[in-house]
């Protein structure tokens, strides 16, 4: 099918937690970013902050604070997608642009053959709490979600995840 073909790398992204000892360049950071500064936004209102994390010390604290992030260890590379929830006239929806944000970096990432995955971090309390003071967040600012990202080292082939009773046509009907 001509669509699917086209848009290849949303149905061949898959969360990869191991990557090879190689670091991601600046030109490809700036290239998740603009991503992630492409998604769409409520009112157009741009709410996110991103923290760009390449420092080991860092990067080998934060399992500390998050019980599913060990694969930061050996990450060269975590974007955390934040919110400033003191900015814009849309308030309530930072997670959803936050998100879309997220979704975006990993279908750039798998575009340019590095593999990532999505850490969940807010709602989480003890993640968003550490996370704060390990990045030195201001108040307003709150951390959706940390992606881990680098050189895949695993490979993970992909999903047939579609199902069609999850389709409900005009009205919730079995
Ligand atoms: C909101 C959210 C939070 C997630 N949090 C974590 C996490 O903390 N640690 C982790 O290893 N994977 C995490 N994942 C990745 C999921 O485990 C993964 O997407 C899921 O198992 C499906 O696998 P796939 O991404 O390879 O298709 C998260 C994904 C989402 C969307």
């Amino acid at each position: 099918m001509k669509g699917l073909d086209k848009m290849k790398e949303i149905f061949e992204r898959r969360s990869i937690r191991k990557y090879r000892d190689k670091p991601v360049s600046e030109e490809d950071i700036e290239k998740l970013l603009r991503a992630a500064m492409a998604a769409p936004s409520a009112g157009n209102q741009q709410d996110w902050e991103f923290v760009v994390i390449k420092d080991k010390d860092i990067l080998n604290s934060i399992p500390n604070v998050h019980p599913y992030a060990s694969m930061l260890k050996k990450a060269p590379l975590a974007i955390a997608v934040c919110a400033d929830r003191g900015r814009g006239s849309h308030k309530g929806y930072w997670v959803q642009d936050c998100a879309a944000a997220t979704q975006n970096i990993l279908l750039e990432a798998q575009y340019l053959g590095l593999g990532a995955c999505w850490l969940g971090i807010y709602p989480r309390e003890k993640r968003v709490k550490g996370l704060k003071e390990i990045l030195g967040l201001p108040d307003n600012v709150m951390p959706l979600s940390l992606i881990a990202i680098g050189y895949p080292d695993e490979k993970k082939g992909p999903t047939k995840r579609f199902d069609k009773s999850k389709i409900h046509i005009n009205k919730w009907e079995e």
